[in-house]
């Protein structure tokens, strides 16, 4: 072997820097699975701890997108733009947005991912269509942007395979919260898609995995720098996670919810961002009039164009768009049970993570890399910040399917609301932009 891994791991774990050839030899022989998990999840909390530097995250960013195939998608006749979410709790806009800007005439060539911690992942919610294929040949990215203007994929076995295996690691071995290992994950995903411009939605708050603003424009202007140095022009745009997104958090019922903004309909947070998005996005392809943008998506939600394009989407990825023609379709867990409010007053909190954490536990996320989620689960909203209740009123329903699921979904998640007397607001949705 040209270099020792248990060397590399003990001069991370000692604050040491790594040279861009052991990074790149890091990469290719995780790939390759020559070096096995338990070593490089070892390297990954080296790296939690002690970070890595602007040349070790450019050098290790580089190895995960040149681990597989880079896209060429020059054939493609349409500007390339497209939107990633560092990760919240019912943050389901990608659903909704990729079809509203496909249907204003921007190419949207959408890799995603699963469930990660506590936060919900948009390949987890598509996969509840039956039959949906996050994963289709390289060849037909092209003739499907060129035709629907939209692909919604995963990473695969020659799409960056290196965030494929090392997202899944790092879901079950909390090594999730690190600036350099989301930056390189998302950036070597987006960075393989040979885009025209990248929004990123960077999250804040309790259920996102930036706690705090200066957190988040740390890893906002991270992402930025490495879009930079590529030549992608990034706009990063930070928002508020301290409460769920929306009213669903789950899997199906994600979908639903996104169906029902497709339809003009939905909750007013998801709305708002879903065309705040597009148009920043319309202004990454080159429009200069961004209220003329937001008025372009909102044209294409209201003439069913976005619509229209979810269902063709769906059924080029091998899903059943009788799903989204139908949304009482998709299957919701028939046991229920109501989380009540136990006083009058105003809710002040709905915490993000506690209820993300409660959703993963019911089945909606994984604990161990092989598991499989459960579409069928989760929660549906009802009291959010600046909310008035009654006591006995309901704060959320959950779906779910064994008793031992639920017990320990409510010991998580029903300290999520406190209620107060004072009267509370609704947090604004976006804090600020970076560029
Ligand atoms: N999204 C990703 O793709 N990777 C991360 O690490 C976090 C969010």
């Amino acid at each position: 072997m040209k270099h020792s891994m248990v060397e590399l791991i003990r001069t991370k774990r000692d604050g040491g820097a790594l040279s861009a050839d052991e990074l790149a030899w890091i990469i290719r022989k995780y790939t390759d699975d020559v070096i096995p998990d338990y070593q490089l999840s070892a390297l990954l909390m080296a790296i939690v701890f002690n970070g890595m530097t602007v040349e070790e995250l450019s050098a290790w960013t580089r190895a995960m997108l040149h681990s597989g195939e880079v896209l060429d998608l020059v054939a493609v006749d349409k500007p390339k733009i497209d939107k990633h979410s560092t990760g919240g709790v019912g943050d389901k806009i990608s659903i909704p947005l990729a079809p509203v800007i496909a249907a204003c005439g921007i190419a949207v060539p959408m890799m995603s991912g699963r469930g990660l911690g506590h936060t919900g992942g948009t390949l987890d919610k598509l996969e509840s269509i039956p039959g949906f294929n996050v994963i289709i040949p390289p060849s037909q990215f092209e003739s499907q942007l060129n035709s629907i203007g939209v692909v919604m994929v995963g990473q695969t076995e020659t799409l960056v395979p290196a965030d494929r295996r090392i997202y899944a690691l790092r879901d079950a071995t909390g090594t999730v919260v690190s600036v350099p290992l989301i930056s390189s994950s998302i950036m070597s995903k987006k960075l393989a898609e040979d885009l025209d411009g990248l929004l990123l939605d960077v999250k804040v708050g309790s259920g996102a995995f930036m706690k705090t603003v200066a957190e988040a424009e740390e890893l906002a202007n991270t992402m930025v720098s490495l879009g930079k140095a590529d030549g992608t022009p990034v706009t990063a745009i930070l928002t508020n996670m301290n409460q769920p997104l929306g009213c669903a958090v789950g899997n199906a019922n994600e979908m639903v919810e996104s169906v029902e903004v497709l339809r003009g309909e939905g909750p007013a947070d998801i709305r708002e961002l879903t065309i705040r998005f597009a148009a920043e996005m319309l202004v990454l392809a080159g429009a200069t009039d961004v209220e003329a943008a937001r008025a372009q998506a909102e044209e294409s939600l209201a003439s069913g164009a976005a619509l229209d394009v979810m269902v063709r989407l769906v059924e080029a990825q091998g899903g059943d768009a009788s799903y989204i023609e139908d949304p009482t379709k998709f299957e919701i867990a028939r046991r229920t049970h109501v989380i009540e409010a136990d006083r009058d007053g105003w809710i002040e909190t709905c915490d993000a993570y506690a209820i993300g954490t409660a959703a993963v536990r019911l089945g909606a996320g994984r604990a161990k890399k092989e598991d499989t989620v459960d579409p069928s689960v989760g929660f549906m909203i009802d009291a959010k910040i600046g909310d008035h209740v009654v006591k006995g009123q309901p704060l959320a329903t959950v779906s779910y399917r064994d008793g031992s699921t639920l017990d320990a979904a409510l010991t998580l998640a029903t300290p999520a609301w406190s209620i107060v007397d004072d009267e509370t607001h609704a947090p604004e949705l976006v804090i600020g932009a970076i560029t």
